[in-house]
C-alpha cells in the first residue's frame, strides 16, 4: 500500500521543478536604442534640416515682405542666382516654390552647411553646381521675406506658385 503515495510525491516534485525554467535567457541581447542612428524625419518629408519646421503660407502675398525680400536678394543673392530658370553660379529661382517646400527653402538659406552635409536634395545641387553656397547669416525673418519674394517671382516666371505644398 505504500507505492502509490511515493509516486504521488514524485509527481509533485517534478511539477515544482518544471515551473522554474525558461526566464533566464530573455532580454539581454538587444542593443540600447541610443546606438541606432535615425535619419531626420524632416528630410523624408522634403522639409530639409534646421530650425524651420512649419511655415504658414499667407494669402494674398504680403507686399511688405516681398519688398524686403527683393532688397535682400539684390544685396546678397543676385550675384549667384537669376530670377529666371537659368543657372549662373547657383540654380535660377523660377519655379522654385513649385519644386521645394517652404521649410526646405528656408532651411537651405539659414542652415546651408548642414543642408549640404546631410540633405540629399541639397547634395544633388552641389554635384550639379560644383560650388558651395556660402553661409550668409540670413535670419529666419529675412529668409521668410525672401520666400515671399520667390512666391511672387514664380507667379511671373512660372505662372503658378506653391505647388510643392499643394502636392503633398
Ligand atoms: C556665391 C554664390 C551664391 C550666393 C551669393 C547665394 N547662393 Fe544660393 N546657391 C548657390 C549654389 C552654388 C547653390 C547650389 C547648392 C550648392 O552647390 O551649394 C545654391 C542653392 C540655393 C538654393 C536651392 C536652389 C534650388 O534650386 O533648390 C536656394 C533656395 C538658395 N541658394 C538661396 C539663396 C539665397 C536666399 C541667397 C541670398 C541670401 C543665396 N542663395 C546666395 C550659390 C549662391
Amino acid at each position: 500500500m505504500k507505492k502509490p503515495l511515493f509516486l504521488l510525491a514524485l509527481c509533485f516534485l517534478l511539477a515544482a521543478c518544471g515551473g522554474q525554467s525558461g526566464d533566464e535567457t530573455a532580454g539581454s541581447s538587444t542593443p540600447p536604442q541610443s546606438m541606432i542612428e535615425e535619419p531626420e524625419p524632416s528630410i523624408a518629408e522634403g522639409k530639409g534640416i534646421g530650425e524651420v519646421e512649419n511655415v504658414e503660407l499667407t494669402e494674398p502675398l504680403d507686399e511688405d515682405m516681398i519688398e524686403m525680400g527683393e532688397a535682400i536678394y539684390q544685396m546678397k543673392c543676385a550675384a549667384c542666382h537669376k530670377l529666371t530658370d537659368q543657372r549662373v553660379v547657383g540654380p535660377g529661382w523660377a519655379g522654385i516654390t513649385n519644386k521645394r517646400k517652404p521649410e526646405w527653402i528656408m532651411n537651405m538659406v539659414t542652415n546651408v552647411d548642414v543642408m549640404l552635409a546631410e540633405d540629399p536634395e541639397a547634395q544633388k545641387l552641389l554635384e550639379e553646381c560644383l560650388t558651395r553656397m556660402p553661409n550668409q547669416n540670413v535670419s529666419i525673418g529675412d529668409a521668410r521675406a525672401i520666400l515671399e519674394f520667390m512666391r511672387k517671382n514664380d507667379v511671373e516666371k512660372a505662372g503658378e506658385r506653391d505647388q510643392a505644398v499643394e502636392e503633398s
